[in-house]
């Protein structure tokens, strides 16, 4: 079998780790790929994740049984849609179920609508509105762009000058573009957060192993937010009564109200939770695998990851047992210094010859060696019979790999094991 992954960072390079251990696949081209993913897949860099045209065109040339669309840019610009007319089979929803992650103002009606526990929220089109409301809005306010905007397009602000600032940026300064023309403003809603990723063909919904990010730059959550900067698994606060309780008030009423909409959600379907004294809520969902959660879950998943990929595309999850090692794992970003503003690269990096686990999310390769191309790097994963035997053995692991300007945070999972005692 043939296999093409769209996308190019650590996430995608775990995806394709896993694919690769089906011992009927035969090749994956790795669109754009990276200098690191080239140990594992054909990369194709001069095709970007939303060059759709040059990911059909290549599709056509080079014939591939199967297509796993990774990233949220061309999910939500239709690339499912687009290699499904040409006959591929696909992991990942068409454009009119992405737009779950695509539209913050689309997913917030739909809880509304479907009485989906979230934080309570208005929508604003025009800056007068919005900047009215923000007089008497209660303190913090989280101000959020209505489009895609790099994981960046939610502000939680403090103050009234602070949500004033950030209303004026997105929907007067044009910050985000398009995304931020339009924002929702909602309640600021306090408790630990656990990202659930779940398998779906729109019929059944299989919730992975639980995991919680580390979502800012800085040791203690300090610093500015990034795209993550590691990640644990499984997440202590998601106990089973929890899990329960989501897949009753939050998982299967979503899969049912994107049915009922005609917007049937196959693919990968990310629930970004906050367990607040009132119970689990919605913070956000994403249509795709998170990145750096996928680095977690996929180590420890035991099922064929093909398999359930295709049992999604083909609507059969029902019949697919998809099993979980009863094990920790812990991912450690390592990152070039001053990620997420500005950073340098092109550092010559230096690797252990035992890449497993090891998924590189910013290199290019030129004459056998790797270089630093990215704010993010890479992510070492580690899995363990316990989570502080998982955090050591990937602490260790980071301090095989080397490169100038190297930075990662030291206390990954220190808040998981305080939940732990
Ligand atoms: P998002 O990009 O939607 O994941 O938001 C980024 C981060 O902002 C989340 O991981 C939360 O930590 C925080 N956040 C988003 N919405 C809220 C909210 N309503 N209340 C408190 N924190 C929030
Ligand atoms: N790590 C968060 C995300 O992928 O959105």
């Amino acid at each position: 079998m043939k296999v093409m992954v769209v996308g190019g960072g650590g996430r995608e390079h775990a995806i394709i780790s896993k694919i690769k251990e089906n011992p009927d696949v035969e090749e994956i081209y790795a669109l754009p790929g990276n200098g690191g993913i080239a140990a594992d897949a054909t990369c194709v860099p001069e095709i970007g994740a939303t060059d759709l045209d040059g990911i059909v065109k290549f599709a056509k040339e080079n014939p591939v049984d199967f297509a796993v669309v990774a990233p949220d840019d061309p999910l939500v610009l239709g690339c499912v849609d687009r290699l499904e007319e040409i006959g591929i089979p696909c992991f990942g929803p068409e454009a009119k179920a992405a737009i779950i992650e695509g539209s913050k103002i689309f997913s917030k009606n739909l809880m509304k609508k479907y009485g989906i526990p979230t934080a309570a929220y208005e929508v604003f089109e025009n800056a007068d509105d919005a900047l009215e409301y923000i007089k008497t809005a209660p303190l913090p306010t989280v101000i959020k762009a209505d489009g895609l905007a790099l994981g960046k397009g939610v502000i939680i602000a403090e103050t009234r000058e602070q949500a004033e600032e950030a209303v004026k940026s997105m929907m007067i300064g044009g910050k985000f573009g398009k995304s931020g023309a339009r924002v929702v403003i909602e309640e600021f809603l306090t408790g630990p957060e656990v990202s659930v990723l779940s398998f779906t063909d729109g019929k059944t919904v299989v919730p992975m192993i639980s995991s919680m990010d580390h979502k800012r730059a800085k040791d203690g959550d300090k610093g500015l937010n990034t795209g993550g900067m590691g990640t644990i698994a499984p997440n202590p606060y998601y106990t089973p009564e929890v899990a329960d309780e989501c897949m009753e008030k939050i998982f299967l009423p979503t899969i049912r109200a994107m049915n009922q909409e005609g917007r049937t959600f196959k693919g990968c379907l990310y629930f970004g939770l906050m367990i607040t004294p009132d119970g689990p809520k919605v913070i956000e969902y994403n249509c795709r695998f998170g990145d750096p959660e996928a680095q977690v879950v996929l180590p420890l998943l035991k099922t064929d990851l093909l398999t359930i990929m295709q049992a999604v595309r083909n609507e059969t999850l029902s019949e697919v047992n998809v099993e979980f090692a009863d094990e920790s794992a812990c991912c450690v970003i390592m990152a070039s210094d001053g990620y997420p503003v500005k950073y340098e690269k092109h550092y010559a990096m230096t690797l252990p010859e035992d890449r497993t686990g090891i998924f590189i999310a910013g290199a290019t390769l030129e004459d056998g060696t790797l270089y630093t191309n990215g704010g993010r790097v890479l992510g070492v994963t580690r899995t363990a019979d316990t989570l502080p035997e998982a955090i050591d053995k990937a602490y260790e692991a980071v301090k095989t790999i080397h490169f100038d300007n190297e930075y990662y945070r030291k206390d990954i999972g220190h808040r998981a094991l305080e939940a732990l005692n």
